[in-house]
């Protein structure tokens, strides 16, 4: 009898020693103050509704008559705020017939996909430069680790859509040719640091908005 109470005084004495920092349920991202490394700051929870915590944007297709024939509608922290924090946001990506989501990374966080329609050749390359790729059906998932080069390409002549998830609430969004042709990093140095011809380079920054 004395030693479960003992057990059961120590474990009460430890669990009140080390609940001094205040247990937040969320932290609804107060989206007109900045964002740091760990998200942004938190709403002041008594303006916090159900409405922060559901978000409607996925169900409508997006937009996909642009140069990649495909759309990526994020939910991320600064579109849904009530992931902020929490490690976790989502994104919907359609493409079109001859669709793609370029070779991107996403520095913050790594991927799984869902495939709701369609049939979706996706890939990623890892550090030691092996290439995984694979077409996917639908319902096939496919995860794509934190910060490595991947894409997503319409491998049928249908329209095809995906579910996207992240470890992170803002996982980023670095999408490599525009990265590398879509800004005004001088045509000789791009050269230099690609192995690419310039003729090349001033056709793709044309093409991608870059100057230079
Ligand atoms: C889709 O984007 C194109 C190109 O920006 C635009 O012309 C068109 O109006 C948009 N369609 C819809 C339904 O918003």
């Amino acid at each position: 009898m004395i030693l479960p109470l003992f057990f059961i005084s120590c474990l009460l004495l430890s669990s009140s020693s080390s609940s001094h920092a205040a247990v937040q349920d969320f932290c609804v991202g107060d989206l007109t103050a900045p964002q740091g490394p760990a998200g942004y700051s938190c709403k002041n929870p008594s303006t916090v509704t159900v409405n922060d915590f559901v978000y409607s944007a996925l169900g409508i297709a997006g937009n996909t008559s642009n140069l990649i024939k495909a759309a990526v509608t994020p939910a991320f922290a600064a579109q849904f705020p009530g992931v902020n924090g929490l490690g976790i946001s989502s994104a919907r990506i359609d493409l079109a017939p001859g669709g793609v989501v370029p070779f991107h990374t996403h520095p913050g966080g790594s991927e799984i996909l869902i495939v709701l329609q369609g049939t979706i050749s996706a890939g990623f390359v890892s550090s030691a430069n092996t290439v995984y790729f694979k077409t996917l059906k639908v319902a096939d998932i496919m995860v794509f680790p934190q910060g490595l080069l991947h894409f997503q390409v319409n491998a049928g002549n249908t329209v095809a859509q995906a579910y996207v998830s992240f470890s992170s609430s803002s996982p980023g969004l670095q999408i490599l040719d525009y990265a590398l042709f879509g800004n005004n990093l001088p045509t000789e140095l791009i050269a230099a640091t690609t192995f690419l011809d310039s003729a090349q380079i001033k056709k793709l920054k044309a093409v991608l908005g870059g100057t230079g």
